[in-house]
């Protein structure tokens, strides 16, 4: 295990944002991993878990601790009970390609969360979500190192305390445990989810009514190179907030200030706002920028870097947005995106 030192983070973020961390290492096993919280430990640093840096903001100042770069690999294929699957892989594999893989084995499952950038360790941090699909649903097992306790341990999914974009690795009680290894159960005899509403009228579009795996994958790398931007092109972490959930009571006083604002079912008393809609339509927020940090102009939940924007501009963009949110509906949005300092 190599520690380096005063190693900038900007390239290794899809934002393109960030200063540098004062020691860095790669994580490329567990035995590695151990290594360098021993040293942080001896250090009296912080650590930070870096996976695809795709849902990071990370400060002009950098991180003056530890940062880890999860670089633990390999995939394996289980077979369990007829027609299930379970996919075994390493925190640092690359999401996508993950997906790709599992489609084309023909297994379902996660098919509806392709082209998401980022790494297999944060898909349960974030519970990542798209299209009607959440990453909980196929979610086994999350193997983690648990930095307190210095040892390795297995976390079934009712254990992960998974919520929207949320789980027991984001709060208090998850700080101290890195993903190391993800489960997936998946599914050989599947069906296909293409109830959501830009997959409908992709398939309607196309007069196409059982569409396969492969196919489905397809359409959202369509759909999302079509919405969001490309992140190998123009900085960006995707949503930078998540969609508000409010009480039905809300959301009908809402309903009659704004007939058209769009919801998604919750739960019984509550309803999922979309914010895109809002932040466009409510606030006319496209366009919207401080310095180099922009609002974007295909999908107003996405923040860029238009080219050498700061985090403090990204950040002083979001509090404006967030002001302007809270003035018109009266509900304080939340990031999606981990602020890192
Ligand atoms: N819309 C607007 N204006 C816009 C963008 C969208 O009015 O500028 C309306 C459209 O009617 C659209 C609807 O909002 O149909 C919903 O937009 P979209 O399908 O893009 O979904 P979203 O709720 O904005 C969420 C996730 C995305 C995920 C998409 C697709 C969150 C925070 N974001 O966005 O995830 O790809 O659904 O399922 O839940 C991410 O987390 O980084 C991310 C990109």
């Amino acid at each position: 295990m190599k520690i380096e030192e005063h190693i900038s983070l900007k390239p290794l973020t899809t934002f393109g944002i960030g200063g540098k961390a004062r020691y860095f290492s790669r994580a490329g096993s567990v035995a590695e991993l151990e290594e360098a919280v021993v040293f942080a430990k001896k250090e009296k640093v912080p650590i930070f878990i870096l996976g695809g840096g795709s849902n990071v903001l990370i400060s002009d100042e950098g991180f003056a601790g530890l940062v880890i770069k999860m670089d633990i690999l390999g995939i394996e294929f289980v077979p369990k009970k007829s027609g299930v699957v379970e996919v075994v892989a390493g925190a640092g594999e690359e999401w996508d390609y993950l997906v790709g893989l599992a489609v084309e084995k023909g297994l379902h499952g996660i098919e509806n969360l392709s082209h998401i950038p980022g790494s297999v360790g944060a898909a349960p941090v974030q519970n990542i979500g798209a299209y009607g699909v959440e990453v909980k649903g196929t979610i086994s097992f999350v193997e983690v190192f648990d930095i307190e306790s210095g040892e390795t341990r297995v976390l079934k999914n009712k254990g992960c305390q998974f919520s929207y974009r949320d789980s027991i690795f984001k709060g208090e009680k998850g700080k101290q445990l890195i993903v190391t290894k993800v489960g997936f159960e998946l599914k050989s005899n599947g069906k296909v989810n293409i109830s959501y509403r830009d997959l409908e009228a992709y398939f309607s579009k196309k007069k196409v009514d059982a569409p396969t795996l492969a196919e489905v994958r397809q359409a959202v790398v369509e759909i999302r190179c079509a919405k969001l931007p490309d992140w190998r092109v123009i900085g960006t972490a995707g949503s930078f907030f998540k969609n508000p959930i409010v009480t039905k009571r809300s959301f009908v006083a809402l309903r009659k200030l704004y007939p058209e604002l769009l919801s998604y079912p919750w739960s019984k008393g509550a309803v999922k706002l979309s914010l895109a809609w809002i932040l466009d339509n409510v606030c006319n927020a496209k366009g919207f920028h401080v310095g180099k940090a922009t609002v974007y102009k295909n999908q107003a939940l996405v923040l860029v870097n238009e080219g050498g924007a700061s985090a403090e501009e990204v950040k002083e963009l979001a509090s404006k947005l967030q002001a302007l949110v809270k003035e018109k509906t009266g509900i304080m949005i939340e990031p999606e995106v981990q602020w890192v300092e």
